[in-house]
């Protein structure tokens, strides 16, 4: 069963076994060219869940992947809430800036770190989506990270999360100054845009 569209793949809830899991597939695009298409796919595919299986070794709270096809991903089904869809603690923001801190810290970046792709659990809060994950060490990137969420949530609350981050990463420092700059600018949304 289809539970979710995004731009780049359909999330799909199908029984395994008698368990159930979540199945993310990057279909075909019809407007690219057939084999451009495939390679896209099938390396994002890769990418994603490579990412997410080296963020669970650094102690990222991620859902654990069960398989991963060609271009589809079979991963944990998570039962819980996205930060997006339920009222935001300061508890779940620390938890949120120590997952980045830790993913930083190996040398990845999110991409897309916002409460849409953070899920409130019984077991605490879990990241997903890493469709626009990246191995990195550049700072810039992390402090895109950092500048999402900032975006997103209230003031008070993201302090929380900062606080967490600066805790629990080694170059906090840079990455934070790098975000003051980057606010400063304040032009990093065209630059997104533009790839
Ligand atoms: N492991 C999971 N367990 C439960 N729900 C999930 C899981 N992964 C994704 N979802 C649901 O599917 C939605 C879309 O998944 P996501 O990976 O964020 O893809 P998209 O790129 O479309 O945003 C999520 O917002 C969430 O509601
Ligand atoms: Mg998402």
């Amino acid at each position: 069963m289809m539970i979710g569209e995004g731009a780049e793949a359909r999330i799909y809830l199908e029984r395994m076994f008698g368990t159930e899991v979540i199945v993310k597939l990057r279909g075909r695009k019809a407007y690219r060219i057939r084999e451009m298409d495939e390679t896209m796919r099938r390396r994002r595919t890769r990418k994603e869940a490579g990412i997410m299986l080296a963020a669970a070794k650094a102690g990222v709270p991620v859902p654990e992947i069960i398989a991963v096809g060609t271009f589809s991903m079979y991963m944990e089904k998570l039962d819980g809430t996205l930060l997006k869809d339920t009222r935001i603690t300061a508890r779940h923001m620390a938890s949120a800036g120590s997952a980045l801190a830790l993913l930083h810290s190996s040398n990845m970046v999110h991409g897309d770190y916002t409460p849409a792709n953070i899920m409130s659990t019984k077991q605490g809060i879990r990241i997903i989506d890493f469709g626009l994950a990246d191995t990195t060490m550049d700072v810039e990137q992390k402090a895109v990270d950092l500048l999402l969420m900032k975006r997103a949530v209230s003031r008070t609350t993201y302090a929380s999360f900062e606080s967490a981050y600066a805790k629990n990463s080694r170059n906090a420092g840079d990455v934070l100054r790098q975000l003051a700059e980057l606010e400063r600018r304040g032009r990093y949304q065209t630059r997104t845009m533009m790839g």
